[in-house]
């Protein structure tokens, strides 16, 4: 199946492997020129819809950030025919104001990964392109988002810079207190290259950050707890399908 009217694309992050209250769902496994994507895509109806939904890390949490087919799955998506992403992100907040369960939507990017395959044009003899990324995210698409968050009544924070690091291990402190100096609000390690394979595919894109924790150093734990990132990531994940259904519905 190409092409079939979609309306909203939605890349799950950790702690988001299903998208509940999906009706009529059927699977979709897309053959990329890429190799596979991180699972099959769920296509389904919601808030009377078509959303095609795929878990970034799998839908039982076996990929690592660096080991994301982000290129398979950017173009498994806009192969079923969808045009615009939100990329649900799990992030450590660095800004005070962006403790654990914030919401945010970002509007800067920096990246910090490596080894990543970041373009679709590295085969031999493909057109080069330099896509302009000085606003990573589509402003309407975040504009929008923050819409439907108000109309949801759900608390979202506009605009941040997400700091994108290789993972899968957090940061040291001073990795973080650099990323501080360097402008970071937010550090996650799957916000690129997401964010920029879907601007090579003209696709519309924004992201919708879920902090699990303070980033290292930047609360008062020594240590930051896996279960307390999953408890915290639990509770932000539950704002994300009523302000999704507003989205929908404009
Ligand atoms: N660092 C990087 N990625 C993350 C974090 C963090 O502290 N929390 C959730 N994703």
């Amino acid at each position: 199946m190409t092409h079939a009217h979609i309306d909203l694309a939605v890349i799950g992050g950790s702690g988001l492997y299903q998208f509940p209250g999906l009706e009529n769902a059927t699977r979709q496994s897309v053959d990329t020129p890429y190799g596979p994507a991180s699972g099959d895509v769920v296509i389904g109806d919601f808030a009377g819809r078509r959303i095609a939904f795929l878990a970034r890390h799998g839908e039982s949490h076996t990929l690592p950030p660096h080991r994301v087919n982000y290129r398979a799955n950017l173009w498994a998506l806009h192969h079923l025919g969808a045009r615009r992403v939100i990329g649900v992100n799990a992030v450590g907040g660095i800004r005070h104001d962006m403790g654990p369960r914030t919401l945010v939507v970002p509007d800067q990017i920096i990246d910090y990964t490596h080894g990543r395959y970041t373009s679709f044009c590295d085969v031999e003899g493909a057109e080069v392109r330099h896509i302009d990324f000085s606003e990573p995210y589509t402003s309407s698409l975040r504009v929008a988002l923050l819409e439907a968050a108000k109309r949801a009544d759900i608390a979202v924070i506009d605009g941040g810079c997400y700091g994108a690091t290789q993972g899968p291990r957090l940061e040291t402190r001073a990795e973080i207190a650099r990323m501080k100096r360097d402008g970071c609000d937010l550090v996650g390690m799957t916000g690129m290259p997401e964010a920029g394979l879907a601007r090579e595919l003209e696709l519309d894109y924004a992201c919708l950050a879920l902090v699990a924790n303070f980033a290292a150093g930047c609360g008062d734990e020594a240590e930051i707890s896996i279960e307390e990132i999953f408890a915290h990531l639990a509770a932000a994940t539950a704002g994300v399908p009523p302000i999704l259904a507003q989205l929908l519905k404009s």
